[in-house]
């Protein structure tokens, strides 16, 4: 067997499904109708044998009284009466003033007895406790005038029963047919039913690079839910791919020019005809190095940043408080080397916030990497936290630095992808702030940007309180 062919034959099938769900009820429908088709038969059964059981005794009574036998009756009356193919029968006459004058072996209980002259009256006894049906007249004795006889006959139910089984049997081929027929049209029916779909699959089908939504005005409404997960799910898919567009168009800018220029003074330096020509060309590897390293390091940050919304890792709960000095303190050696005062500063309680802490640990860095590159030898850097009493709400940190700062006009730009501002120390690729941006945006965060106290630049996040951040 192919294992295509013997992965549908795993597949679940809707008309198996629905086969099943229909052929339960519908068995138990037939017997409940079994049941009511018994029944009628039954009562149509009684109806008619009561019908004749009372034609039977007025026969008998008539005979009765044209025969002036007081009753009595001959051995060929008695077979007669007593002969039923379908059960037994049993009759009795009896008169008022001297009880029982004929009958048939077992006697019918005297239980209920009719007026003088009215119809039969029908009534259930039973004889040898087995149930019969009993019909009877009173007529006048045609022999003593005073005298009336009570003339019964009776039979068992067997011959009933055996009337509506017959009916039964007659329905029950028919509604068995009529199931099979339904069950076929059921089957039948979901192929034709399902058709529907076919339009909408041979248009996606057709699609190739298409992720727009699928759900349109000819998707039964029952595919419905199924075609908007689809549609949430391309969404998704297209912002992936929008994505890796935007990745590989920013890794060919910002790769693109330092590769060549690094191929150049590459071919330079070994074709240099003197060793200071060979210097100069190898400082440029090193520096086109550095910044294609810096470029690709930066480009991967933002890819990681932007994807991480997407991300199905569940942020932790951190203490601020307690990531954010150890952060500072990973920098001192590099602020030591450059002369700058890298300084902390924030109370003691705890700042929680839902987050993840490679991530900020790239936030971070990144404000400080910018504060390094801008204040001189000598200046300060102040990272500072603020936890809600202070901050009204939510949990501020900010960057400080007293370097030259960004103009207020380009202050708007700050964030956007490869921007940086004129005069821009050399070596930045323009994409630490967009890797804050992001970051920040996963976290919750706000960000803003001014004028420092210090005199240069001042970034500020603001972290929502825990439990408001989305998970
Ligand atoms: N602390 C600061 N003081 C003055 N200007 C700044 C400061 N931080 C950022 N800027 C300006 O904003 C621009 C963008 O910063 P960003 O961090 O995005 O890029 P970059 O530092 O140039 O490169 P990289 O991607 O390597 O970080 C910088 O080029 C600089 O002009
Ligand atoms: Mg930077």
């Amino acid at each position: 067997m192919e294992p295509t062919q013997a992965v549908a034959h795993r597949q679940p099938s809707l008309r198996r499904r629905l086969l099943a769900f229909l052929l339960i009820p519908t068995l138990a429908l037939m017997l409940l109708d079994t049941a009511f088709v018994y029944y009628v038969a039954l009562r149509y059964s009684n109806g008619i044998h009561d019908r004749d059981l009372a034609f039977s005794t007025l026969g008998l009574a008539q005979a009765l009284q044209e025969g002036r036998s007081g009753g009595g009756l001959t051995r060929e009356a008695h077979l007669l009466l007593e002969y039923n193919p379908n059960g037994q029968s049993f009759f009795s006459v009896r008169s008022q003033r001297h009880g029982v004058v004929s009958s048939s072996k077992a006697r019918i209980p005297p239980l209920r007895e009719a007026p003088t002259g009215s119809p039969p009256i029908l009534f259930d006894a039973s004889i040898d406790a087995m149930p019969v049906r009993v019909a009877s007249v009173t007529i006048p004795s045609p022999v003593e005038p005073g005298d009336r006889l009570v003339v019964s006959l009776a039979e068992s139910l067997h011959g009933r029963h055996q009337r509506a089984k017959e009916i039964l049997w007659l329905t029950i081929p028919i509604e068995s047919a009529l199931i099979v027929v339904l069950l076929a049209l059921v089957w039948q029916g979901v192929k034709f039913g399902l058709q529907i779909l076919d339009p909408p699959i041979r248009r996606l089908a057709a699609r190739e690079r298409n992720l727009e939504p699928i759900s349109g005005p000819d998707i039964p409404i029952e595919i419905l839910p199924l075609t908007r997960t689809i549609d949430v799910l391309f969404g998704r898919v297209q912002a992936l791919v929008a994505l890796q567009d935007r990745f590989i168009a920013d890794a060919a800018h910002q790769l693109r020019t330092p590769l060549a220029g690094l191929a150049m003074h590459v071919e330079r330096a070994s074709k240099a005809h003197s060793e200071s020509d060979f210097v100069a060309a190898m400082q440029h590897v090193q520096a086109l190095t550095a910044r294609v390293t810096r470029s690709a390091t930066q480009l991967l940050a933002l890819a990681r940043a932007q994807g991480r919304q997407d991300d199905a890792s569940t942020p932790q709960y951190l203490d601020l408080a307690a990531h954010l000095p150890e952060i500072v303190a990973s920098r001192i050696p590099e602020s030591l080397h450059a002369g700058v005062d890298l300084g902390y500063d924030a109370g003691d309680q705890p700042a929680m916030i839902r987050g993840d802490s490679n991530a900020l640990q790239e936030l971070f860095d990144n404000l400080i990497d910018n504060a390094l590159n801008h204040v001189s030898r000598g200046g300060v850097i102040t990272i500072s936290l603020r936890v809600p009493s202070e901050s009204g709400g939510g949990i501020l940190a900010a960057v400080d630095d007293d370097g030259p700062g960004v103009p207020d006009d380009l202050i708007p730009r700050l964030g956007e992808r490869f921007f940086r501002s004129p005069g821009a120390p050399g070596g930045g690729s323009g994409l630490g702030l967009a890797i804050v941006r992001r970051i920040a945006e996963a976290h919750g965060a706000k960000v803003s940007f001014g004028r420092s106290i210090l005199g240069g630049l001042r970034v500020e996040l603001l972290f929502p309180p825990p439990g408001t951040v989305p998970a």
